[in-house]
């Protein structure tokens, strides 16, 4: 895997479970390796949300989450400590990373620098190195901690993404909604998605 066109995935114990897996199948189908961080909230939640109880092992994780993109797609499930890995350092980091869902909890530690666990760290090296960090944010409401926080990263040129996906393409059912999350990540991520129809296309009547 080449570290630097890979993307990081972090999976954090926001609600919002089903937007991380569908991305993750997403940018494996695209083609796009994936470094993937899942907090322990973050295993909670896919369990409680998705029905996906994950093996500790990563080994074993990584497997069943591969399933899930017809096995395709090259994947590397990382340790929230495996401080040894490449998303841990300026000099060989993804350029891009996504926290999805993203947690308070983390929004806070990403905005004061914290670097407690490899989310953090990865974070806070993509911060450092001026590259692309989207937060895939759930709370409601929300607080002055929060919208601090999301305010102080957003001036340093993060992509604020609230989970609030709209109604005027008209969603049938939940997987619609969670495709419309997913593409907007995708479009700025710059992978070729066909998963909702554009606005201001073509109108079928
Ligand atoms: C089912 C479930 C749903 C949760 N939803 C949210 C949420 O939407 N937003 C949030 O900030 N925390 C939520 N939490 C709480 C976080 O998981 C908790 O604050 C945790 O410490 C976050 O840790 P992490 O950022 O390391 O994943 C939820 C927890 C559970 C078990």
């Amino acid at each position: 895997m080449k570290p630097r066109d890979a993307v990081t995935l972090a999976i954090s114990g926001a609600s919002g479970a089903p937007y991380a897996l569908r991305l993750l199948e997403c940018l494996l189908r695209a083609g796009r390796p994936v470094y993937l961080l899942i907090s322990d909230a973050g295993r909670i939640v896919i369990e409680q949300e998705c029905g996906l109880r994950l093996p500790t092992a990563p080994g074993a994780a990584r497997e069943v989450l591969l399933e899930r993109g017809d096995g395709a797609g090259e994947l590397r499930l990382l340790g929230l400590d495996d401080w040894f890995s490449a998303v841990a350092s300026g000099s060989n980091a993804p350029r891009s990373m996504v926290v999805c869902p993203c947690s308070m909890g983390a929004l806070s530690a990403i905005a004061r620098g914290a670097s407690d666990n490899l989310i953090e760290r990865a974070a806070d090296v993509v911060l450092k190195e001026r590259r692309q960090l989207i937060l895939v944010t759930r709370e409601s409401p929300l607080s002055s901690i929060h919208l601090e926080n999301m305010l102080t990263l957003s001036r340093m040129g993060v992509v604020i993404m609230p989970a609030s996906p709209g109604f005027y393409h008209c969603p049938e059912k939940v997987d619609d909604l969670v495709d419309f999350m997913v593409a907007r990540v995708l479009d700025h991520l710059g992978v070729e998605m066909d998963l909702v129809e554009r606005w201001g296309g073509e109108r079928k009547d």
